[in-house]
């Protein structure tokens, strides 16, 4: 089999070709039909970031694959799944090969209709992109209450959910450090204002300010969610996925205590099967081919690794497809 792996503590990654049996173990074999390209990916590939647990290992947090063999019943031969963290690309060998083993916990069945490219396109980002909108939905946010802000706006997770929040008919305000050059994207996408990322990343401002946000997604930590909970209005809910920014976060009680802003998260790697499920049936019905298509960039699995670089200094627009088998 081909795998991108990464030999040792804070070396990059190198494509080479390796015996499948001394290097994969787990009850579910696969042939890998796509991966996709998260941020994640970037640090594992470019040996940094803290990523990578174990050694060697083939990065890769998602894989779309068709089943070959299974030592589990829930499983057989020819069965097209779809596998996101659990641990993958970070302490499991990953998507970045021709081949994988897995475990079956976290194992998702495509979507009928889905296409095995579709479902790597929305990947990690998207399914973490979902994730969050459903903690918005069930936190009681309605598209009336008004405008929702989405932070990191043309990367992956949140140009898929500008998308999806969109689709639901919210009112969408994208945050984005390259308005000049992907202003008309994001707008594509569904958002109806655009900001200057530079007004929320650049300082944390005061602890209460104008109260702007019905809701919030953001993508990016740091000074930009603390200005985020400070302008968000009483009552408001924000998902914290990402850190594209940095871990800090330098904000006070006071959005929690004089204005009932509730922080919540967002994790796909430990996301039960339940809510995989949910986030993948949603997926499948409310995300328009036609926007996916428009957002996503397809590379071969040696462009994994200059493309490091690529998505780290947040270069990457939308979503990658990696196509394995080129
Ligand atoms: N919790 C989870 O399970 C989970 C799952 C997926 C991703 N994540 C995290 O979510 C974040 C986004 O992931 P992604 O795949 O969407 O990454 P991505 O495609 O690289 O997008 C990140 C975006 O953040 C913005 N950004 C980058 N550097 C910034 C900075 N210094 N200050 C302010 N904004 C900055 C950029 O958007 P603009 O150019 O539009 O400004 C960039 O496109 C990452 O931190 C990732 O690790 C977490």
């Amino acid at each position: 089999m081909r795998a991108v792996i990464v030999e040792a503590k804070g070396t990059p990654g190198r494509l080479t070709e390796v015996d499948e049996a001394t290097v994969l173990d787990g009850p579910v074999e696969l042939d890998v039909l796509y991966s996709s390209y998260n941020f994640k990916d970037g640090l594992a590939v470019a040996g940094t970031g803290g990523i990578v647990r174990n050694w060697p290992l083939i990065p890769g947090i998602d894989i779309v694959g068709r089943v070959t063999r299974s030592a589990v019943p829930e499983w057989s031969d020819g069965d097209l799944v779809v596998l996101n963290g659990d641990g993958i690309g970070e302490r499991l060998n990953g998507g970045f090969a021709t081949r994988a083993r897995v475990r079956p916990d976290a194992l998702v069945r495509l979507p009928e209709g889905m296409s095995p490219e579709h479902a790597a396109a929305i990947g990690t980002a998207g399914f973490t992109a979902m994730i969050g909108v459903l903690k918005l939905v069930d936190a009681g946010v309605g598209p009336d209450d008004g405008q929702v802000l989405v932070t990191g706006a043309a990367g992956g997770v949140g140009s898929i959910a500008i998308a999806l929040l969109a689709a639901r008919g919210y009112h969408v305000t994208a945050s984005s450090g390259r308005i000049a050059a992907e202003g008309d994207y994001l707008t594509r996408l569904g958002a109806d204002d655009l900001l200057d990322r530079h007004e929320l990343s650049d300082e944390a401002g005061k602890p209460l300010q104008k109260g702007r946000w019905a809701a919030a997604y953001d993508t990016v930590g740091s000074t930009t969610l603390a200005n985020v909970l400070a302008q968000t209005r009483y009552g408001g809910t924000v998902v914290c996925c990402g850190m594209a920014q940095g871990i800090d976060l330098p904000t006070t009680v006071m959005p929690f205590i004089l204005r009932d802003v509730t922080l919540t998260g967002a994790n796909s790697v430990e996301a039960p099967l339940s809510l995989r499920q949910r986030a993948w049936d949603a997926l499948a019905t409310d995300l328009a081919t036609d926007l996916l298509d428009g957002m996503t960039t397809t590379i071969g699995l040696a462009d994994t690794l200059p493309y490091a670089q690529q998505i780290l200094t947040g270069k990457v627009r939308g979503r990658t497809v990696v196509d394995v088998n080129h």
